[in-house]
């Protein structure tokens, strides 16, 4: 496994092995990998000749300084998880490199990043929007693995792709979760353990809800429900509880086989997002 630490040389490694001929598979990170990480670079790895991971902490995507500066950075042991993937490169530039005095330039997506998360983080998919179209210029793959545990950035990504002409399969991948069902995140590691058990709640809530949709109810029934339970989560406060069409992100009236409830929620001060198909397989 090769680590490339600067655009250059991101660049030129990825211009001899487009030469090859070989197939390559991307993994988007900012680190702190885990099982769900591990997933996207599996499939990868099934899927493609060459696999290769970016672990950069993308400061442009981060709204708030503190969640930036406190996001965890194991850099050693993130390695070891790629090579024990089969990962054949790691880029990990730093932001000077990435952000250089000067810089100057941002893409701003529109359309399916205008609710949700681009409301309550302002900035933050146009900071996801250019970092993902500066890495998928130096990586140069054919496919890129997203999780559905973010699946707005990945109609945000798929959009990005269609609307810039990127040319980048987008694959995406289902969300991996723990014994209890709460979605993995890097962010888990900041709960305290008492908060860890309250945010255990989540999956539970979030399969009410799939309970409530196959008994036919309408999606503001479903919303209410939602965001009364997760009120009384221990040391929660809720950002967002909607129902949206899979696709176009537009919220619907009455639950479909494509609609997904989305939710974002703090539990101390640990911001958590999740979401399910309504109609899909039950979480628990
Ligand atoms: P990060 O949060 O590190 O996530 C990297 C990828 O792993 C994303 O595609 C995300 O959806 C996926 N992922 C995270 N948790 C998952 C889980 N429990 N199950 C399945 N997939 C999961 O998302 C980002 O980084 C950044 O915004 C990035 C795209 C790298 C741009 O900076």
């Amino acid at each position: 496994m090769i680590l490339l630490r600067t655009p250059d040389d991101m660049l030129a490694w990825s211009k001899s092995r487009q030469a090859s001929g070989k197939s390559c598979g991307f993994v988007p990170t900012m680190g702190a990998l885990h099982d769900g990480h591990m997933a996207l670079m599996r499939i990868a790895r099934e899927q493609c000749d060459v696999v290769v991971v970016s672990i950069f902490v993308n400061p442009t995507q981060f709204n708030q300084p503190a969640d930036f500066e406190t996001y965890p950075r194991p850099e050693s042991e993130d390695l070891a998880v790629c090579k024990a993937c089969g990962v054949d490169a790691v880029f990990m530039p730093t932001a000077e490199l990435m952000y250089p005095n000067g810089y100057a330039t941002m893409v701003l997506p529109e359309g399916v990043a205008d609710s949700m998360e681009g409301a309550s983080r302002p900035g933050h998919f146009a900071g996801v929007a250019t970092i993902v179209t500066k890495l998928f210029n130096c990586v140069a793959p054919d496919r890129a693995y997203f999780g559905e545990k973010d699946f707005q950035q990945l109609a945000v990504v798929k959009q990005l792709v269609r609307d810039l002409n990127l040319g980048v399969h987008v694959i995406p991948v289902s969300t991996v979760r723990d014994h209890d069902g709460l979605a993995l995140s890097s962010r888990n590691a900041r709960l305290s353990e008492k908060e860890r058990v309250a945010a255990g709640m989540l999956p539970t809530i979030l399969t009410e809800a799939q309970a409530m949709a196959r008994d036919g109810h309408q999606s503001s029934d479903v919303v209410t429900h939602v965001s009364t339970r997760l009120r009384d989560v221990a040391y929660s406060r809720v950002d967002y509880v909607t129902i949206v069409d899979g696709d176009s992100l537009a919220t619907v009236d009455t639950p479909g086989t494509k609609s997904v409830l989305a939710i974002a929620v703090w539990v101390g001060d640990v911001r958590l997002i999740d979401n399910v198909s309504l109609l899909g397989e039950p979480l628990l």
